[in-house]
């Protein structure tokens, strides 16, 4: 559904020098025409990543801030984040929810702020290994979700990236099966809960140790309309290949 979406987070990854070879080999990668590409560097660089990368990628942040900015130590304002030429915030990750300990709540008026400042909204769902195994996938991500849509007007401007926790820097990709079967039921959710194009229009995107062996497959799965990748995407070569991995 929709063109292929492949976002690289970066993470508190990378210095000065690593991200500028980094650059350099997206910059001379060969990406398939038909996939949006992303990259979330850490703030401090996102200057250095646009006044350098190739306008083929678009430049996303990792967190933004809940509302206009002003007098909060240590945070960055969607404005800020427009001001550098980001067209995309990821939101809702699980490492800002289960290590920063951001809730449902906080989470959706990230996202209502971010759009309303005209950013894309990459908005990540999963559950943990624990409520996996409870058989509590679906009451998670749907919990999660209904978040996003209590606080949003519009699903216009968001990519939906499934992210199960226990996947993540693991090196235990969800299977092909087990992405779609969750991937289809965010998508019956939608369909259910808000307005009607939104469940054929929104892309939903799997996220969780996809590198460049494994990423053909899960394309394959006909709800995978692309990828967020963590560590695959501080490899040049390895990202480009994952990006053309769209069928
Ligand atoms: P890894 O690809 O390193 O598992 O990370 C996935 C992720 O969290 C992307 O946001």
């Amino acid at each position: 559904t929709g063109k292929f979406f492949v976002g690289g987070n970066w993470k508190c990854n990378g210095t000065k020098d690593s991200i500028s070879k980094l650059v350099a080999d997206l910059n001379s990668a060969k990406l398939e025409p038909d996939v949006d590409v992303v990259v979330a560097p850490p703030f401090l660089y996102i200057d250095q990543v646009k006044n350098s990368l190739t306008e083929r990628i678009e430049i996303s942040a990792q967190n933004s801030w809940v509302g206009k900015g002003g007098a909060f130590t240590g945070e960055i304002s969607a404005e800020q984040l427009k001001d550098l030429g980001c067209k995309w915030v990821v939101l809702g990750h699980s490492e800002r929810r289960h290590i920063i300990g951001e809730n449902d709540e906080f989470i959706g008026k990230k996202a209502a702020y971010a759009l309303s400042q005209g950013l894309g909204v990459i908005a990540c769902i999963g559950e943990l290994l624990e409520e996996r195994e409870a058989g509590k996938t679906f009451d998670v991500c749907f919990q999660q979700l209904k978040a996003y849509a209590d606080a949003v007007p519009s699903w216009d401007n968001i990519v939906i990236a499934y992210e199960p926790v226990w996947a993540i820097g693991t090196g235990k990709v969800a299977t092909p099966q087990q992405a779609q079967e969750v991937h289809v039921a965010v998508r019956d959710w939608l369909k259910k809960n808000v307005p009607d194009e939104v469940a054929s229009k929104t892309r939903i995107i799997y996220g969780g140790s996809v590198n460049g062996g494994n990423s053909a497959e899960l394309a394959k799965q006909e709800d995978i309309d692309g990828f967020l990748v963590g560590g695959a995407s501080l490899k040049g070569p390895e990202f480009a290949t994952i990006v053309n991995s769209v069928t």
